[in-house]
C-alpha cells in the first residue's frame, strides 16, 4: 500500500517536473515569486528536492516490500510435541521435525512424574533431547507463588518456558516474567479476549486449546483465525501456539490459518506422513523392481 502512495507521489512529482504548467510548479513558483521573483533557480530546487525525496521514498518502500516477502517466505510453522513421554520426544526429534515440547501437569502425571526432584530431573532430560523450547507448567495459582515457582523452573534450563494459566494472577505473573526476560506460555486459552490479554501482558506464546473447544461443539480453528487477525492488526509478537491438537487435520488447518506453532501428541504428527497411495505405490515399485531383477 505504501508503495502505491509513494508511487503516485513519484508519478505526480515526475510529471510536475517536466510539465511546466503543472499545479506543483504553479504552487512552488507562486510561493517563491511572492517573496522574490528574481530567484528563478529556487523553483527548480524545490521541485528537485521533492522529486529526489519521492524517488528515495519509492525505492525504500520497494525494498521494504521485498524484504517483508523474504522474511515471510522464511517463516514456517513450528512443530512441538505435546507429551512428557521421553521415548515419544526422542522419536519426534529423530524424525528431524521437532521444534519444541509442551507439557502440562496431567501429562507429567501420566508418566508417573511427581516430587520436586523427579520433576526437575524430567525437565532436564527433556531439554537434553530437544533443541527447542520446553514448556513447564506452574502448579501454583497465586501471583506470589507463581513467581517463585516460575523463576525456579526458568533457572533449570535456558530453553524452559514457564507455562502459566490464564487467570488474574497468571496474567500478572506473565507481565512480571516478561519484564524479567523469562519466556512464558499462557495456557488454557479459550477466547480471543484471553489471547489479547496474554499478548498485552507480553506472553511469548499463547496456547488456545482447539481440541477442547471442538469437544464442546465450538470451532477451535475459528479461534486460531481470530487471534491471528487480532495479533496481525497490531503487530503483537506473542506466538500463537495451537494446543490440544488431536488429529492430523488439526495440524494442517493450523498451518492454513497461520498458527506460529502447533503442539500435538506423537500419533497425529506421525499420521501426517501416512497415505494409502504412498504405501501402495511403494509396494508396486518394489514388486516391479524385484520382478525385473528376476527375484
Ligand atoms: C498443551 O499445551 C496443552 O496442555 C495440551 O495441548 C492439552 O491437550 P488436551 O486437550 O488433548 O489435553
Amino acid at each position: 500500500m505504501s508503495a502505491g502512495v509513494f508511487g503516485s507521489l513519484f508519478l505526480y512529482t515526475f510529471l510536475s517536473h517536466f510539465n511546466h504548467g503543472s499545479f506543483l510548479r504553479f504552487r512552488a513558483a507562486s510561493a517563491w515569486e511572492a517573496v522574490d521573483t528574481n530567484i528563478p533557480s529556487v523553483n527548480l530546487d524545490i521541485r528537485t528536492i521533492v522529486f529526489s525525496s519521492s524517488l528515495i521514498a519509492l525505492a525504500a518502500s520497494i525494498l521494504i516490500i521485498v524484504f517483508n516477502k523474504k522474511a515471510n517466505s522464511n517463516k514456517y510453522m513450528k512443530f512441538f510435541i505435546d507429551t512428557a513421554n521421553l521415548a515419544h520426544i526422542k522419536e519426534a526429534h529423530e524424525l528431524g521435525i521437532l521444534d519444541g515440547v509442551t507439557t502440562n501437569p496431567s501429562l507429567m502425571a501420566k508418566e508417573g512424574i511427581s516430587g520436586q526432584e523427579n520433576v526437575v530431573r524430567h525437565y532436564q532430560a527433556i531439554c537434553g533431547i530437544t533443541d527447542g523450547d520446553v514448556s513447564a507448567e506452574v502448579i501454583a495459582t497465586t501471583y506470589e507463588e507463581m513467581v517463585i515457582e516460575g523463576e525456579a523452573l526458568a533457572k533449570l534450563h535456558e530453553r524452559i518456558v514457564v507455562k502459566v494459566p490464564m487467570i488474574k494472577d497468571g496474567l500478572r505473573a506473565i507481565k512480571y516474567f516478561s519484564s524479567k526476560g523469562i519466556k512464558t506460555n499462557c495456557t488454557l486459552v479459550f477466547s480471543a479476549g484471553q489471547a489479547l490479554l496474554a499478548a498485552k501482558a507480553g506472553a511469548t506464546y499463547v496456547s488456545p486449546f482447539i481440541g477442547r473447544l471442538d469437544d464442546v461443539s465450538t470451532d477451535g480453528m475459528t479461534l486460531i483465525e481470530d487471534i491471528r487477525t487480532i495479533y496481525d492488526n497490531y503487530g503483537y509478537t506473542t506466538q500463537i501456539l495451537a494446543a490440544s491438537a488431536r488429529h492430523p487435520m488439526h495440524i494442517v488447518n493450523c498451518a492454513k490459518v497461520g498458527a506460529d506453532v502447533v503442539t500435538a501428541p506423537l500419533a497425529p504428527i506421525v499420521a501426517l506422513l501416512k497415505h494409502p497411495l504412498t504405501d501402495n505405490g511403494l509396494a508396486q515399485f518394489l514388486a516391479d523392481h524385484a520382478k525385473a531383477a528376476g527375484k
